[in-house]
């Protein structure tokens, strides 16, 4: 049984492209599948701030103002532990992913549980699983240009923890009239449907 995990971080609800592009994922997947969801519109993850910044560290204090944070955390790392297949939901967002997401990374990111530094430099402690970002956005880019950073700022931060095997699926040029944007639309879907399968 595949074990899949969605991280949606767009704030457009049932607009939102990557949000439709991780649906059709969803119901393109195998009856059995185990499926958590995360949506970090609706569920924001606080972003890290003095008050809770040694709750996420590799040795929170006890109990007070950090035991909530790092219970969070627990839950978050938990998540991605358990699963197969991670499905995050990558709008673009003044060229890099929302700050949703990125808050949700401060998180998954605790030395010594999910990456370790070595003499050889640091090591991604989550291993063998799969990652699909549902990619959108208004223009259309060069993705090995570097510019926007959105998906190779994603691929960097799962690559830190150790998750190397992912699979963008990108619809493009949402701004670029409603002919284009369908085709573009369309022919992600059916992308990400066949990654389901
Ligand atoms: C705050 C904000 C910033 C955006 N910045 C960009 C951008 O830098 N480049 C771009 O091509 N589109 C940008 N867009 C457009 C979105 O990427 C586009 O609407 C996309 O479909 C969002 O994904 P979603 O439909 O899953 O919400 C931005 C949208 C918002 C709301």
């Amino acid at each position: 049984m595949t074990k899949v995990l969605v991280i949606r971080s767009s704030a457009n609800g049932a607009n939102s492209v990557s949000n439709k592009l991780i649906d059709s994922y969803l119901a393109a997947l195998p009856a059995g599948s185990a499926v958590v969801q995360r949506d970090l519109d609706k569920h924001p993850v606080p972003h890290v701030t003095h008050q809770s910044l040694a709750g996420i560290g590799r040795q929170a204090p006890e109990g007070g103002a950090f035991a909530e944070t790092r219970a969070l955390q627990d839950e978050i790392i938990d998540e991605v532990f358990d699963a197969d297949v991670l499905v995050i939901g990558l709008p673009l967002y003044n060229f890099g992913m929302p700050s949703t997401l990125k808050a949700w990374f401060d998180y998954v990111g605790r030395a010594g549980t999910t990456f370790q530094y070595t003499a050889e430099g640091p090591e991604g402690l989550v291993k063998g699983k799969k990652a699909i970002i549902a990619h959108a956005r208004a223009g259309k880019y060069d993705d090995a240009s570097g510019f926007p950073f959105a998906v190779p700022h994603l691929k960097s931060l799962l690559s830190f923890v150790g998750i190397d095997d992912v699979t963008v699926v990108t619809a493009e040029g949402m701004a670029f009239g409603p002919e284009a944007a369908e085709a573009a639309v369309s022919e992600a879907t059916a992308t990400i449907v066949a990654l389901a399968h």
